[in-house]
């Protein structure tokens, strides 16, 4: 979504501003800006092109101050523009940055109007400003402590103000900020990782705090207005994980770790003596006779491939639940269940308010799978496995989907041993499986020619189907919507059996269908499947085990993939379906990190 940078330093803040921002456009990218205090003034840059455009304007603008604000936005109230781009001022006298959505900005509004403040966006960010300007008399941080008393929704802040130069406010309600702390300065920010090159200690906020700044001192002030006293962290600097390198796109970096991203969140467990989930293992897992997955987009599709893994390895009834659905149902408290939300970001709305849903039923055993150590979901989950993808930048998750899946693989294989469903010595098989399974994937990674070869034939296409069976649906699925996502071609997934109850339908030779064939029980049962699309002259792409016997013929395309894998061939078979979706886009010409209309957290509902 949007991200926020902003802080208070003794020389010019732009260069930081910009270099957070950068670090920040993969979360959103309709329109960024900046703003700084110059000569007893804010002066503000926005623009509707990419954060290097910025860079360019700032320096023609002379735009030089040491107390700023700076945004990237995903447009949620008005359209993505220059009036609409962050920051926002009042008056020119207050500058605010603002991520998440204010619900009572409509009432807000009107009564800020009969004060006689003037609208110049659509964005429900003007309301804050001009609450701020309305309730200010001297301090800035009495100011906004007023106005978050009448601000409901989700919202994270960065406020300066033209008569107090050396000061910046922070708040935060729903959506994530983190106090940055440098030598002789201090920041706010979105996500730790904009300021990885002036920050190394970090204060969380927590819901309701005020963080304020005042040249390099911070104080953080609660709901009440008491000062608080929260940890510091100390964050170890960000490898360069986060530098693209030889490579064209993020995406297709990212492809490419997956065998060390793997390799780091699973290859240490080699033998049954390793405790994967550690000393809350005993805790949490006895007893466990249901697990109950949370996510969204593709975390929702691991906890789907998941779900399988847990029925048959562990031997428990195992739910995958949209977090947005879910957290407005009715939820059935069962005994024994395991509450598990899974993100990449662990900071998804959905899916913390999920989270928080569950726990407000009772649910007490909460383990949270996810990518980002100090995420809100991991502080607010009883317990936390975290995957070690790295920073995954690409709007469109790959190693971040994968990863999960080690991670899913290892707990049911653990609750399956706990509940003796599986032998120590069937335990061990999987374990060596797991070990095997980077090189299996870079075998998957080699096959990038005859992907490309097929991304050839497809970039023309407007419609895709995505086939699979059992383990391998879900895989289905998230092929569907890798292509959707990045290369804007119509594509959804189906359960192969479900072929003739609806979309066998569209069928005819102008559609092509995708098909991830594994050699597992349900091979013959797929076969038959794929002979009702040849009868209708489907074109077929078919991702199929080598010992299949699936061969290329009038009709069918096949890439041989590896033997079977076993339980984790949904792992090997999805390697294909993220190229085949990166070089088809990269063929229409999209732009693949940043895909149109798309963000990578969402953090607002
Ligand atoms: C967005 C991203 C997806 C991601 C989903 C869930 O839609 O574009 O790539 O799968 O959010 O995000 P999370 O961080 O919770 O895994």
């Amino acid at each position: 979504m949007c991200g926020i940078v902003a802080g208070v330093t003794q020389r010019n803040i732009v260069p930081m501003l910009l270099d957070g921002l950068k670090r920040l456009e993969y979360r959103g990218y309709d329109s960024c800006g900046v703003a700084v205090l110059q000569q007893g003034a804010p002066r503000r840059v926005r623009t509707l092109a990419r954060v290097r455009a910025l860079e360019t304007d700032v320096t023609a603008e002379a735009l030089d101050g040491s107390t700023g604000v700076a945004h990237t936005r995903w447009a949620t109230h008005g359209v993505p523009a220059i009036d609409n781009a962050h920051p926002i001022f009042s008056r020119d006298e207050i500058a605010v940055v603002h991520n998440g959505i204010i619900e009572n900005y409509e009432e807000l509004r009107e009564s800020l109007r009969e004060q006689g403040y003037v609208f110049n966006s659509q964005t429900d960010t003007e309301v804050i400003a001009h609450l701020i300007h309305s309730h200010y008399c001297g301090d800035l941080l009495a100011a906004v402590h007023n106005t978050t008393r009448v601000l409901r929704g989700a919202y994270a802040i960065a406020v300066i103000c033209r008569d107090e130069p050396r000061r910046v406010i922070g708040a935060r309600q729903g959506s994530p900020l983190v106090v940055g702390l440098g030598d002789d300065s201090a920041f706010l920010a979105s996500d730790t990782f904009a300021l990885a090159n002036c920050a190394r200690r970090f204060i969380y906020l927590e819901d309701g705090d005020i963080a304020d700044i005042v040249h390099g001192e911070v104080r953080i002030i609660d709901p009440d207005g008491h000062e608080v006293a929260r940890d510091i962290r100390a964050v170890a600097k960000h490898e360069d994980d986060a530098e693209l390198g030889a490579y064209r796109h993020y995406m297709q970096k990212e492809i490419f770790e997956q065998p060390l991203a793997v390799a780091r969140t699973a290859g240490h467990v080699h033998s049954l003596d390793t405790e994967p989930f550690g000393n809350a293992a005993p805790e949490m897992l006895t007893g466990i006779e249901r697990v109950l997955m949370l996510g969204c987009g593709t975390s929702h599709y691991a906890a789907l491939t998941a779900r399988g893994w847990f029925e048959r390895l562990a031997g428990v009834t195992a739910h995958a639940e949209i977090s947005s659905e879910f957290r407005y149902r009715d939820h059935v408290k069962e005994r024994g269940t395991l509450v598990v939300p899974i993100s990449q970001s662990g900071e998804t709305a959905d899916t913390l308010a999920a989270l928080r849903y569950a726990q407000s039923m009772g649910e007490a055993l909460t383990l949270t799978i996810c990518n980002v150590a100090a995420s809100a979901m991991v502080r607010q989950s009883r317990w936390a496995f975290i995957t070690q993808a790295g920073p995954e930048i690409g709007v469109a998750s790959t190693k971040a989907f994968t990863t999960q899946l080690a991670a899913l693989f290892l707990l049911a294989l653990t609750i399956g041993r706990r509940r003796g469903r599986i032998s120590d010595d069937e335990a061990v098989v999987y374990l060596r499986q797991l070990a095997g399974l980077p090189d299996a994937l870079r075998s998957v990674l080699a096959r990038e020619p005859q992907i490309m070869a097929w991304a050839e034939e497809l970039h023309g296409k407007e419609n895709a189907l995505f086939l699979g069976r059992g383990l391998h649906f879900p895989i289905a699925l998230e092929g569907a919507l890798k292509l959707k996502e990045i290369s804007y071609i119509h594509a959804e997934g189906y359960p192969a059996g479900e072929l003739k109850h609806g979309p066998l339908a569209l069928v005819t030779d102008a559609m092509p269908v995708m098909v991830t064939a594994p050699n597992d029980v349900l091979l013959d049962k797929l076969k038959s499947n794929v002979q009702e699309v040849c009868a209708r002259g489907g074109q077929l792409y078919v991702i199929a085990d080598a010992d299949t016997q699936f061969t290329s013929s009038p009709g069918m395309r096949v890439i041989q993939m590896p033997a079977y894998y076993g339980p984790l061939s949904p792992v090997l078979h999805v390697i294909a379906f993220q190229l085949l979706a990166y070089h088809v886009a990269c063929l229409r010409g999209t732009d693949v990190d940043k895909p149109r209309n798309l963000a990578k957290s969402v953090t607002v509902e």
